[in-house]
């Protein structure tokens, strides 16, 4: 039944995917999926409880007694994570937390919040000269804000930044359980890039050092090396752009479509600038654009009747649990009113989302700023698309007009 039901790679599951968490939670909410050879969960309740569960991890490599012996691409790729605080477990991964805790502060994501907004009217600005009132909101809005955010956070030179976002679009496709062999090709050659350009501004910060968090980061890495590597240093700050690059594109694209296809909601929302913040996080719950994530178990588990050995992997669908009807009052309805939102777009536990506040200010500046300058928005005719991957749900485009 449960395989069946689960074929991700089928056009009616990526066009549509919460139809089919639906009937998954009703009837096979953790099952087994051979292709993947992962089990996959779907209930808000396992989601949540497995998340906050030391048993399981991330990865599992800090348990081998030997280092991992990888090969061909796999190894190639690998040399781009080693540190990133995704792939780590404590204590590494506490050791490197503190890193970002010290660096990656609140005054920090207060000045760039001021940034996004005039950022912000700059790209309104422009759309404003197109003279067809018509533009496609993710390359022309969404895409910009958070490249800058993350090109200042790293202070990377203005000349530079246009290469971000290509090496970004490479690096994740690496993350996709269905990916082609020409993706992995795109993700090592994107990664290495991005590591040779890293050590040069390396540096040249180390020449000239700025205000940013790549400095402090530096600065700490020099003084205190056991802190931080520059493998790490360097990996950390790929995992800045991947992590805080596209997923909030992914949520401007994805919950502006949402919001356009009710226009009474979007009539609300500009008539009073309160409902920004459970809007944001209404956009996040209802399309929400990392999918899932994967757990592996670090010590032998058995949970619910399920008896899981140590290294099972597990696929924890973030965007179902945030559909469950046992948590959320008609979870298939669009509602930027929603409150309480315990919405799990930004994970859970040890691995939970350094970059929700950052997140949070990008999102709610930028839907203030289309909501003051842009109060005819509204969506062209025609069906949208998604890209066909599971892990990042995003439209290819969101054309719309102003
Ligand atoms: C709406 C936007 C965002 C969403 C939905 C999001 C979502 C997530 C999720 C689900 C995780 C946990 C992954 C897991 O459970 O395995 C995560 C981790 C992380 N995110 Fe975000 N993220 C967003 C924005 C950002 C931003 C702006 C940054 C930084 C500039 C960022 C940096 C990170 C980092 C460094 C981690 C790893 C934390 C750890 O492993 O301890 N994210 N994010």
């Amino acid at each position: 039944m449960s395989a069946q039901l689960f074929q991700p790679t089928s056009s009616t599951f990526l066009r549509n995917p919460y139809s089919v968490y639906k009937v998954l939670r009703e009837t096979a909410p953790i099952f087994f999926y051979e292709g993947w050879q992962k089990w996959i969960l779907t209930r808000y309740e396992d989601v949540n409880s497995l998340l906050r569960d030391k048993r399981l991890g991330r990865v599992t490599h800090h348990l081998d007694a030997q280092p991992r012996q990888l090969e061909g691409l796999e190894a190639e790729f690998e040399a781009s994570r080693i540190g990133s605080l995704l792939e780590i477990e404590p204590p590494d991964h506490t050791r490197i937390k503190d890193v970002f805790h010290q660096t990656f502060t609140p005054k920090r994501v207060r000045e760039l919040g001021e940034k996004v907004e005039s950022l912000c009217h700059r790209l309104v600005d422009t759309l404003l000269e197109i003279p067809e009132r018509k533009a496609d909101l993710i390359e022309d809005f969404a895409q910009p804000i958070p490249v800058t955010v993350i090109a200042d956070l790293l202070g990377v030179p203005e000349a530079d930044r246009h290469q971000l976002v290509p090496w970004s679009k490479g690096i994740i496709g690496w993350f996709e359980p269905e990916r082609s062999h020409e993706m992995e090709l795109e993700a090592v050659r994107c990664a290495k890039d991005f590591i040779a350009y890293l050590a040069d501004l390396i540096v040249q910060k180390r020449k000239q050092p700025g205000q940013d968090l790549f400095s402090d980061m530096i600065r700490i890495h020099d003084t205190e090396p056991a802190r931080l590597s520059e493998q790490e240093l360097i990996n950390n700050c790929i995992l800045l752009l991947n992590a805080g690059h596209e997923a909030v594109v992914n949520v401007i694209g994805n919950g502006m479509y949402a919001l356009l296809r009710h226009p009474e909601q979007w009539l609300a929302l500009k008539q009073d600038e309160k409902l920004i913040p459970t809007a944001i996080e209404e956009m996040m719950r209802f399309d929400t654009p990392l999918q899932f994530f994967e757990r592996y178990v670090l010590e032998d588990l058995d949970y619910k009747g399920f008896h899981w050995p140590k290294g099972t992997g597990l696929c924890l669908y973030y965007a179902s649990a945030n559909h469950d009807s046992e948590v959320f009052t008609q979870p298939e309805s669009f509602d930027i009113w929603r409150h309480p939102n315990p919405h799990i777009a930004f994970g859970l536990g040890l691995h939970y989302c350094i970059g929700a506040p950052l997140a949070r200010v990008e999102l709610q500046t930028a839907l203030r700023v289309l909501s003051e300058r842009l109060p005819d928005l509204g969506l062209l005719d025609g069906e949208l698309e998604y890209h066909p991957k599971n892990v990042f749900r995003y439209l290819k485009a969101l054309p719309v007009r102003y």
